[in-house]
């Protein structure tokens, strides 16, 4: 059985890896679909051994597409997933426009892949912000075995989990401190370059911002609505690759070599925590892989049960792409997709 497949956003950042990861994966397709914006029709973006021209999602007709990847902001998102459903694909949305809708599944496979099982009524499956996948993942067999209260968390996160005119921009002040040229400033409020800047997203009434919200709401949608999270949110002058410091509170014990056995046989993580210089991983290393890394494991003396850790995943991957090929994979398996081509 094999599946025609539409990725919508191929030009950008996470559709770009959509294209790689749907080809590394050999993912069951009869057909794939580049589309994107007027301004990128006819550019070709790499699929597999070969190319992709690019078409433009406003003309394209849905009819006998059976997954539409969709990774084109919230905005195009609202317009076009409800109308790319109703044509009778499922919608996979890389967006945060759905994914606290009660009626859209928020998934990340390793986790709740059986939320899958309760029905999409919408057509539209949410994927979460890239910061939550990778934290969920690392949490998900620790609450199991000692049910989590509550986790303080701040992000360290690369540029590329803004868009590829965020890379850029990094790009350009980089090159601009070394020849001392004008810092000039259009994605990002303050200098990256050089700098770490702690706001992601909008401020809210809370004095949080939006990317923290999402980060607190969609862990208690996909996990656990009881666990209490507090997360800031901080971007990093990395290009590929978020971190996270995190500390955690349990009811039960949970010493941190039992952590340790528990997610070296977690679905998605690798533990990587020699007591050494260099015995963890980084952004750089975690770069083009699929794992979410773990290390730095150790007991947090400061609560009755407390475990602190570092968590490590490419944002571009498991924060976006990957989970959303596995989302469609799970489909496949669970026999959820409607119509096969
Ligand atoms: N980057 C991450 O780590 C990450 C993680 C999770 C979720 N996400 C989400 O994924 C989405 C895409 O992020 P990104 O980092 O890939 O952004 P990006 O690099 O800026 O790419 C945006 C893509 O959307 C397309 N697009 C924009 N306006 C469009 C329109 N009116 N019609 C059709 N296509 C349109 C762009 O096409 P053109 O080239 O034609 O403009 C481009 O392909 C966002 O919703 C983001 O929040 C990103």
């Amino acid at each position: 059985m094999s599946y025609k497949v539409a990725v919508v956003g191929a030009t950008g950042n996470v559709g770009r890896e959509m294209l790689g990861v749907l080809a590394e994966r050999r993912f069951p397709a009869s057909e794939v679909v580049g589309l994107a914006s007027s301004r990128s029709v006819g550019v070709e973006v790499s699929f597999g051994d070969g190319t992709l021209k690019v078409k433009n999602l406003e003309h394209y007709d849905f009819s006998g597409t059976d997954i539409c990847l969709m990774s084109a902001g919230g905005a195009v998102s609202k317009e076009w997933s409800p109308r790319i459903a109703k044509a009778g694909a499922i919608v996979i949305d890389n967006s945060s426009q759905w994914r606290m809708d009660r009626e859209v599944p928020l998934i990340v496979p390793e986790v709740n892949a059986f939320a899958l099982d309760g029905g999409f009524k919408k057509g539209i499956i949410a994927n979460p912000n890239c910061s939550t996948a990778q934290l969920v993942v690392a949490l998900k067999p620790l609450h199991d075995a000692a049910t989590i209260k509550r986790v303080v968390v701040a992000t360290y996160q690369s540029v590329s989990g803004a868009g590829k005119d965020a890379m850029d921009e990094l790009f350009r002040q980089t090159r601009a401190v070394f020849v001392a040229d004008a810092i000039e400033k259009e994605h990002f409020p303050k200098q990256i370059a050089f700098n770490v800047i702690p706001h992601i997203g909008d401020f809210l009434d809370s004095g949080y911002t939006k990317e923290e919200w999402k980060m607190m709401v969609e862990v208690q949608k996909i996990l656990d609505p009881d666990i209490l999270v507090n997360v800031t949110c901080v971007r990093v002058p990395v290009f590929i690759g978020h971190s996270e410091a995190v500390s955690i509170e349990f009811e039960r014990p949970i010493t941190a070599a039992q952590a340790r056995s528990i997610l070296r046989e977690a679905p998605g993580v690798l533990v990587v925590d020699k007591h050494e210089d260099g015995g963890y991983v980084t952004p750089i290393e975690a770069a083009g892989e699929d794992a979410t890394y773990v290390g730095r494991i150790r007991k947090d003396p400061t609560v009755d049960h407390g475990l602190s850790l570092w968590i490590v995943s490419d944002n571009l991957r498991k924060g976006a792409a990957l989970n959303a090929v596995q989302i469609a994979e799970c489909l496949i398996n669970r026999k959820l997709l409607k119509r096969a081509a």
